[in-house]
């Protein structure tokens, strides 16, 4: 049996990508580690600094000098994790509307994605670590010993994320969250560096008529057959 475990968990946005790791890493005694959330921390940096999103070399060099850290969550209020920037407390920040709308270009930048991969794979290469992004099993880690890529229907998926919102009291527009849950789903796929697509010898499990639990127990079924034991199975 291995010792040091990376899962790759990859799927465009609200496919349960971070719910799902967040319950497999912790079944596991895992790490659990999510990737987009150092993408949404750069764009709001970006947007913090007044620099235009479009302006690829600025928006590159501010990625390289600022420090993100992801660390447990110090308080009570539904966080799943502290997210700072260069010390400041941006946790819910990261989650606006503005950052949303712009992440997705902010992530296209090569000298972005560079020293976003080179933090990941950092932070990853201790192992016992469940990532979850968009690039993980395809340039992250190629050699995870598990890939999985989730996948649902636009409509499910904003679905998701609309009732998502409300759970923390925020009454969005379901067909605002719909069509940039596609313009981001657009770019991510036709990006030229690190596009959002299935790796080769990743499990597609497709989430449309799964729940929650039945994603979790489909991935630790699988992480059973590469040979480590859940719940004693
Ligand atoms: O939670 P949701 O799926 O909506 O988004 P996220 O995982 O927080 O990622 C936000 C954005 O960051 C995505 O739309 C991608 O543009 C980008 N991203 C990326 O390019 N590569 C990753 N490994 C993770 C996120």
């Amino acid at each position: 049996m291995k010792d040091r475990i990376t899962i790759a968990i990859d799927g465009p946005a609200a496919s349960g990508k971070s719910t799902v790791g967040e319950y497999v890493a912790k079944k596991l005694d895992y790490l659990f580690f999510d990737t987009g959330i150092m993408y949404r921390a750069v764009t709001l940096a970006v947007i913090r600094k007044s620099i235009k999103p479009e302006a690829e070399s600025e928006v590159s060099k501010l990625a390289e000098s600022i420090q993100i850290d992801i660390l447990p969550p110090s308080c009570p209020d539904g966080r799943k994790a502290d997210v700072l920037i260069d010390g400041d407390d941006v946790t819910w920040e990261v989650r606006s509307k503005e950052v949303e709308a712009n992440v997705s270009l902010v992530s296209t930048y090569k000298g972005v994605r560079d020293a976003m991969t080179g933090q990941q794979r950092r932070i990853g290469s201790r192992g016992d670590v469940v990532m979850v992004g968009r690039d993980i099993g395809t340039v992250v880690f190629p050699d995870a010993d598990l890939k999985v890529y989730l996948e649902a229907s636009a409509e499910v998926r904003a679905r998701r994320r609309y009732e998502e919102l409300l759970e923390r009291g925020i009454n969005s527009d379901f067909q605002e969250i719909l069509s940039s849950t596609k313009r981001r789903d657009e770019i991510d796929k036709n990006r030229e560096i690190a596009p959002l697509k299935p790796a080769d010898d990743a499990v597609i499990i497709k989430t449309d008529d799964l729940t929650i639990e039945g994603v979790v127990e489909a991935i630790l079924s699988l992480v059973s057959k590469i040979g480590l034991i859940v719940d004693g199975r």
